[in-house]
């Protein structure tokens, strides 16, 4: 185990401790919990190429969405994203063990210990991190389970890349929808060529883009989300944590978050920030991004328990 695996274990650990001391909850409560609750996953560096994708909207009036968009899919696998066809490969390999703790988490035994366990907050301390990169490849990999569908929500509203990567340009998002009662859900909602994802692009700019997603209106959305559809996993493209204050206020309406931790660039101190502005009672998965192949066990990923 890395150094900073070992120290995000330990701050989990640490994290979920204090939520179980105020409990009063007994010792081994508190390890088995812990255990639970905690998770550290490598993804290595990949050859991402920059070419963009181009998606075609066409009308659709099925499954509570208006509009269906064709995602280039050979494009996406081209780009080293999670791939629906090639199940072997080292990404898919990588996003599968992450995606199996968050799915158990979702709809397991820990689901009834977390408030809208089925969604899931993507968020990091700063910019650039992988926060998109990784909020896609999630989406991607869940979309390959039979039985579960998956919304991806581009929220990252002052940096919105889910819909340059996919080459999405549907003129109606989140933030449209926040910003007026007369957008629905289904004007927003979109299906995609892959069965079971559907997207929802962060829409037009506005001067109060992440005031919106601490809204009322939003909280009310969320809420939507993780009653109407319950095989529904929802995963959130969000802000950094540190910088915006509104990451903290969706982080509080998601029963998950993994936060995306890039190798040899993040720092302790801003992750333990970011940690301390999370629930207690939330379930936080880190994701060690950009990992270097060599510094991994086997194929160059782990996944740790808080009690290894
Ligand atoms: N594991 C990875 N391997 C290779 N490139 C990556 C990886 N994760 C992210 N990137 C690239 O790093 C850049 C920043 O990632 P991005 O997901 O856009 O960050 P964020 O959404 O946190 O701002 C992008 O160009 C992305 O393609
Ligand atoms: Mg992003």
């Amino acid at each position: 185990m890395s150094t900073i695996e070992k120290a995000l274990t330990k701050l989990n650990r640490d994290n979920t401790g204090r939520a179980e001391d105020s409990d009063q909850h007994t010792e081994q409560k508190t390890a088995q919990k812990t255990e639970q609750k905690t998770m550290v996953q490598r993804a290595t560096e990949h050859d991402v190429s920059s070419a963009k994708a181009v998606a075609s909207p066409q009308p659709d009036k099925h499954d509570g969405a208006a509009h269906t968009v064709q995602l280039d899919l050979a494009l996406l696998e081209k780009n080293n994203f999670v791939s629906l066809s090639k199940d072997r490969r080292l990404i898919n390999e990588e996003y599968r063990v992450i995606k199996r703790k968050l799915i158990n988490n979702a709809f397991g035994a820990l689901s009834k210990t977390l408030e809208h366990p089925n969604l899931i907050l993507v968020s990091s301390s700063r910019p650039g991190e992988g926060k998109t990169f990784s909020a896609i490849n999630l989406a991607l990999s869940i979309a390959l389970e039979q039985d579960k569908t998956v919304l991806l929500v581009d929220a990252d509203v002052l940096r919105p890349n889910v819909s340059k990567t996919l080459g999405i340009s549907h003129h109606l998002g989140l933030t449209d929808y926040l910003q007026s009662t007369s957008v629905t859900v289904p004007d927003i909602l979109l299906s995609t060529n892959v069965e079971r994802l559907k997207v929802i692009t962060a829409g037009s700019p506005h001067h109060l883009s992440t005031e919106l997603l601490a809204s009322e209106r939003m909280s009310q959305l969320v809420d939507e989300f993780s009653t109407r559809y319950p095989d529904r996993i929802v995963i959130f493209d969000a802000p950094p944590l540190l910088g915006v204050n509104e990451t903290a206020v969706m982080a509080a309406m998601c029963g998950q978050a993994v936060i995306v931790v890039e190798e040899n660039r993040t720092r302790l101190a801003e992750i333990e920030q970011s940690v301390s502005l999370l629930p207690k009672e939330m379930a936080v998965g880190f994701l060690i991004n950009k990992a270097h192949r060599n510094q991994g066990k086997g194929y160059g990923y782990g996944y740790y328990y808080g009690a290894s």
